[in-house]
């Protein structure tokens, strides 16, 4: 198993490798070694995030491979290279990694599972003659949109035009519901193939059509009518959202790339629904005037809030990230964190509400603990992601309407958000998501069931094969 090497894809990943383990099968789990290195500086030299899962019994074996380029280049500075080289040298290096693994291990029966943002996992399968899986971490209608790519070209949508095109439905892509051109992906909104994450999606969303199987961590229930387009085409399985599968609770992983500081206490004193929690998750960067005119808001609506500052947050190299003194200013009302255990947070009582980047692992958490979100998507995915949060489950609301953030506006939305009766019905929305969460990952549910029809037709795809190297 091959993740992307970011937070929010290695968490899915890793939940993923504990549900293939419980099943009885053995997974070679493969970071590559830059995020092993991270892993080092959090949890020591013996540095496994499976250590305490195969002292209880999964056979999962941990090792690393290296993505061509040395330790010491800054790959969050140079995010453009190194996705170059990710797209380019990388391959080359799975292959050999690959190759070598089954010639040292011939007895077993292989299959590859990847990440769908990978483009290289065709090549690989066919040298070696192994079974495709492809695993998408986000939502189906995020796979939907750049499945159908061709038809954004065939309807002009795609390179994109400009902003005069933004308000345009785009109603044509199968099993989705009309889109606002504004609300795709980042990637999808450029002048063309320019930049190299576009360029790497296309190729990506071109070569999972020859996956044999692609998992989604999404739910049935959650996404029906665009699952079941997509299975026209090719199986897929909603089998998520995997990360909070029941079964798994008993394995202890680490999964974070960097150290949590703990925020029980300081929560403990606030009376419940009381605390907005603020997060962007583990990757997009923003800009020092945004996180201003935040921090201005958040002062002046009065709210209790956690929030994520992430290091290296801000698109430029300023470290000084918030106003001067707003350290004095919050004092006993605000909590300011590098980094925290986001699931222990969002679960807490006293947690009501989450103003959040909508990345897919963020939404799906505050769904399983039922807290509402204010919605700020900043890139990639997570502008659809509002716009189902919004619209589809209604257990969110936007942060600024227009383009730009305004603290009085703010402090406005936050205030709404956080009082009263119209929170109280956002929680009731997200409660109902989390018992629908519930149901489906249990014995039976949509997607426990989704989870053995993929094994079952795994192995027969491997039978088909006959695998052996
Ligand atoms: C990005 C995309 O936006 C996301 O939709 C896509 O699926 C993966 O790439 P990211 O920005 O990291 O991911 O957001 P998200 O998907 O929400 O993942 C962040 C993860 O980091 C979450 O699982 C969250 O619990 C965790 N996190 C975040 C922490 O553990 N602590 C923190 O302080 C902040």
């Amino acid at each position: 198993m091959i993740s992307l090497p970011h937070q929010g894809h290695i968490n899915p990943f890793i939940c993923l490798a504990l549900k293939l383990a419980s099943k009885g099968i053995t997974v070679t789990f493969v970071h590559l070694e830059s995020v092993h290195h991270k892993l080092l500086s959090k949890l020591g030299p013996q540095a496994d995030p499976f250590s305490q899962a195969r002292q209880s019994g999964l056979d999962i074996l941990y090792t690393t491979i290296s993505d061509g380029l040395p330790l010491e280049f800054d790959r969050d500075l140079h995010f453009e290279e190194h996705w170059g080289v990710i797209m380019h040298d990388f391959p080359a290096l799975v292959d050999e990694f690959v190759g070598e693994m089954m010639r040292s291990e011939p007895d077993f029966d292989y299959f590859l599972m990847t990440d769908t943002f990978y483009p290289w996992p065709p090549a690989v399968a066919r040298k070696y003659n192994l079974v495709n899986v492809s695993f998408w971490t986000q939502t189906a209608l995020t796979f939907a949109l750049p499945y159908h790519w061709h038809l954004l070209e065939q309807n002009g949508h795609f390179p994109c035009k400009g902003v005069d095109e933004m308000e345009e439905a785009i109603d044509y892509i199968p099993g989705v519901e009309p889109i606002n051109a504004k609300d795709l992906m980042s990637y999808l909104k450029e002048s063309g193939l320019v930049s190299i994450v576009t360029e790497a999606m296309s190729a990506a969303l071109d070569a999972v059509k020859s996956a044999d199987l692609i998992l989604h961590n999404t739910m049935l229930e959650l996404e029906p009518e665009t699952l079941s387009a997509l299975n026209q085409h090719q199986p897929n399985y909603a089998v998520g959202p995997l990360n909070f599968s029941k079964s798994l609770h008993s394995y202890t992983v680490s999964n974070s790339l960097r150290s949590e500081a703990d925020c029980t206490d300081w929560l403990h004193s606030k009376p419940p629904n009381s605390v907005l929690y603020i997060s962007f998750g583990s990757f997009v960067h923003t800009t020092k005037k945004v996180i201003e005119e935040l921090a201005h808001g958040l002062l002046l609506s009065g709210v209790d809030f956690v929030w994520v500052i992430r290091p290296g947050m801000l698109s430029s190299d300023d470290t000084d990230v918030l106003p001067e003194g707003f350290g004095y200013m919050i004092e006993g009302k605000g909590l300011i964190v590098p980094w925290c255990n986001q699931m222990s947070v969002l679960s807490n009582p006293a947690v009501g509400g989450f103003l959040s980047h909508c990345g897919w692992n963020s939404t799906l958490e505050s769904m399983w603990c039922g807290v509402p979100m204010i919605c700020y998507p900043i890139a990639y995915d997570q502008t659809a992601n509002r716009k189902l949060v919004i619209e589809k489950w209604k257990f969110g609301v936007n942060l600024c309407d227009g383009e730009s953030l305004d603290r009085v506006e703010i402090a406005e939305k936050i205030k709404g958000f956080m009082n009263g009766a119209y929170s109280e019905s956002l929680r009731q929305e997200a409660s109902k998501l989390k018992v629908a969460m519930e149901k489906a990952l249990e014995i039976d549910g949509s997607s426990d069931r989704t989870f053995h029809q993929f094994m079952e037709d795994l192995k027969a795809k491997m039978d088909a094969k006959s695998t052996k190297f």
